[in-house]
């Protein structure tokens, strides 16, 4: 089996892999949630499927598949490094009131080492401060223990759908391109996936939504226990297209290059930004 390259490969590998697992495909909803006072765009797969997890609406099936549009106006401060976009593509996989956590990180780990190819060696895992249950299972699946860190909530290990609504502790899988110069600072052994020196990309994140967060702050658990994982396109891409950033995979490139035509500046993340194109090619560079 070729592993997907393109953008568009990408999604259909992933939507009939969880299709293979008994999951429905549903299409993405729009940026604009219908009937959610308490968002104004779509942030996540899981938003046009949050009255499935309250239990206030009966699921059109137990699993579902989609690719969801997405916008994040807290990702604006950071669009411009090598992973934020604004508008970005979620490939998601949900369980409403189905499998656990034990699916949800085997699928996640089948999908990306043998569907997508990715060596093993390259991925690491995160997990809950407490949760042994997740640490072990993808020990099972042969990450070395040293390559799965319990974060805490501050450090992105508890995912909320918003100020109130369905939240729950979460296990993320990060790729490791291998030392950059910013593991400097990092001091040897102590570089891991937090500290953010660019040598890891967060690929997926698996969240076991189990609770909902009410006005006052307090969580109430959920009627079931859910999932609700979701994958950045344009992230996995830029792995399997052996890039850096998203904005230099197949779907982005072209953008890029209207903007360089239209600025007279060539896109180089590693250059000075203020050398004209022009300056370049006198260079001959
Ligand atoms: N809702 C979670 C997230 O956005 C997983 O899909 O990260």
């Amino acid at each position: 089996m070729v592993p997907p390259v393109t953008v568009e490969e990408l999604r259909q590998t992933f939507l009939r892999f969880f299709e293979a697992q008994g999951h429905r495909r549903i299409p993405s909803s729009s940026l604009i949630p219908y009937g959610d006072p308490t968002l104004l765009f779509t942030t996540a797969g899981m938003v046009q499927f949050k009255p499935y997890f309250m239990g206030l609406e009966d699921a059109p099936a137990p699993r579902l598949t989609s690719i969801q549009k997405c916008f994040r106006t807290t990702d604006v401060e950071e669009v411009g490094d090598e992973s934020h976009l604004t508008f970005f593509e979620m490939l998601g996989n949900f369980s409403i009131g189905d499998y656990f956590k034990e699916d949800a990180i085997g699928w996640a780990w089948l999908f990306m080492t043998d569907e997508l190819d990715i060596p093993v060696e390259r991925l690491w895992a995160t997990v809950y401060t407490d949760d042994n249950e997740a640490f072990e299972l993808w020990r099972r699946l042969g990450v070395p223990a040293e390559r799965i860190l319990r974060y805490s909530a501050e450090q992105g290990n508890y995912w909320y759908s918003g100020e109130v609504g369905p939240c729950g502790p979460c296990s993320e899988l990060h790729y490791d391109f291998g030392e950059t110069p910013g593991c400097a600072e990092c001091e040897g052994e102590s570089c891991h996936p937090d500290v953010g020196c660019g040598r890891f990309l967060e690929v997926w994140n698996l969240v076991f939504m189990t609770y909902s967060q009410d006005e006052n702050g307090e969580k109430l658990p959920l009627p079931t226990q859910n999932i609700d994982t979701g994958a950045g396109l344009e992230r996995i891409a830029a792995v399997l297209q052996g890039v850096r950033t998203v904005y230099e995979t197949d779907e982005l490139r072209g953008v890029l290059a209207e903007a360089e035509t239209i600025t007279d500046r060539i896109y180089d993340p590693d250059g000075d930004p203020g050398v004209l194109a022009a300056q370049r090619r006198r260079l001959g560079s």
